[in-house]
């Protein structure tokens, strides 16, 4: 197996009060050596779904690798190749930087010298060798965020969990910590971050999984996710509104599509899907020709935000969803390497060239034996596949 982590069809239920099933068929591969984001809305599952990976948790079916080792089975292997920082950083505010990262080092059984060697080299390598010897609750947010990021490291994970490492911070802290992340993944080190700050996972993110109600509805490339769901938009704004109805007819004879008029702004949209550069080459000439001031033009593309919504505003089973799954799959997104829609689950969607089919049925293996201990938990983890048992149903120490 070529990714860092795989999940296929993970499903947890918490049993407290009704019950909730945070993950409901959750499937991810997570190449190495990238930041994979997982973006969703709140109550998504997605701290559950880095909990489950990183054995904090236990889950009730499906299968799920870490770093080589299975997450069921090889938990202690799994948590000797890992790291996980959470939204609160867990260093000592009494201490100095120097003293968090040696103590942590010791903990983790590094020797005294090497502990202290590798103390350093990450004040180093996390800009922090200047405030070393302060105590950390003299830190500002986003020092004491790459304090916990650096105690992570110690021990060198293959893989790196971040569970919304800038949540809190102002835009400077922010900065510090992804300029951090970027170094960690210029080493070769994998990270699975999960942020709601879509501008984070648009920075960060090589891949994109988005989550709703449990399970992956689409994935991508930040890039991917923008065009797939939405053709890029030529839009002008014209410096003379008497003008507007000039350039409206110009716009709509070139692009062969019915501009939106924004009177207000003096603005015309239109959206593009081909021969992008050309067409804004043919309408500033055309505009030009016909004596019409530009105040501004350019082509845009839709953001992340618009993406995130349109993907889940909608229960992933809701025909909306299968709808905007079919766009993906459809001639035009599957022109550009398509993401890959998760709710669709159409032969057309697995044939075309997505990234991951993440809506692929279950690997026969993952239909081997029911496990021990969700068996009798609950009559849905009993009568699903599963293989390999969790550590257990509750949860475990790290
Ligand atoms: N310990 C728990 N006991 C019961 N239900 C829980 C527990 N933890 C989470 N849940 C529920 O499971 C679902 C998924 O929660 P989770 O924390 O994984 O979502 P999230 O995507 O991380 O959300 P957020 O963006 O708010 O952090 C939610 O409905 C939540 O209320
Ligand atoms: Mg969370």
């Amino acid at each position: 197996m070529t990714s860092t982590i795989v999940a296929r069809g993970l499903r947890k239920r918490y049993r407290g009060g009704r019950g909730t099933t945070a993950l409901d068929g959750f499937d991810l591969e997570v190449p190495a050596g990238i930041v994979h984001g997982l973006l969703g809305p709140n109550g998504a599952g997605k701290t559950t779904a880095v909990r489950v990976l990183s054995t904090l948790l236990g889950f009730d079916a499906g299968r799920a690798e870490v770093a080589g080792a299975d997450v069921a089975r090889q938990p202690g292997l799994v948590r000797e190749r890992i790291a996980l920082t959470g939204q609160y950083a867990a260093v000592d505010e009494l201490l100095s930087g120097r003293q968090n990262l040696i103590l942590f080092g010791r903990l983790h059984h590094l020797g005294r010298r090497e502990a202290h060697r590798r103390a350093d080299e990450l004040l180093e390598r996390f800009g922090l060798t200047d405030a070393a010897a302060r105590s950390a609750k003299d830190y500002s947010g986003g020092m004491r965020r790459r304090l916990d990021l650096a105690a992570g490291l110690l021990r060198r994970p293959r893989v790196l969990f971040l569970d919304e490492p800038t949540t809190g911070l102002d835009p400077r802290s922010r900065n510090e910590v992804w300029a951090a992340v970027r170094g960690l993944v210029a080493d070769g080190t994998t990270v699975l971050l999960t942020t709601q700050y879509l501008e984070e996972a648009d920075q960060l993110a090589g891949l994109i999984s988005v989550v709703d109600a449990g399970r992956v509805v689409a994935e991508g490339t930040p890039d991917q996710l923008k065009s797939a769901l939405g053709a890029d938009r030529l839009e002008v704004v014209v410096r003379d509104a008497a003008r507007l109805t000039d350039a409206a007819a110009i716009l709509a004879r070139i692009t062969a599509a019915e501009p939106v008029v924004d009177i207000d702004r003096r603005g015309l949209r239109v959206p593009l899907r081909n021969n992008r550069v050309e067409t804004l080459a043919a309408t500033i000439r055309a505009l030009q020709e016909a004596g019409i001031t530009v105040a501004d033009i350019g082509l845009h593309r839709p953001t992340l935000d618009e993406a995130f919504l349109q993907l889940t505003a909608h229960h992933p089973t809701s025909p909306s969803t299968a709808e905007a799954a079919a766009a993906a799959s459809s001639p035009t997104a599957a022109a550009s390497p398509s993401l890959t829609a998760a709710a669709a689950s159409s032969p057309t969607t697995a044939a075309s060239p997505s990234l991951t089919a993440a809506a692929a049925p279950p690997s026969p293996t993952a239909s081997a034996s029911p496990s021990p201990t969700a068996a009798g938990s609950s009559p849905t983890a009993s009568a699903s596949p599963s293989v390999g048992a969790p550590v257990s149903s509750s949860e475990v120490g790290a």
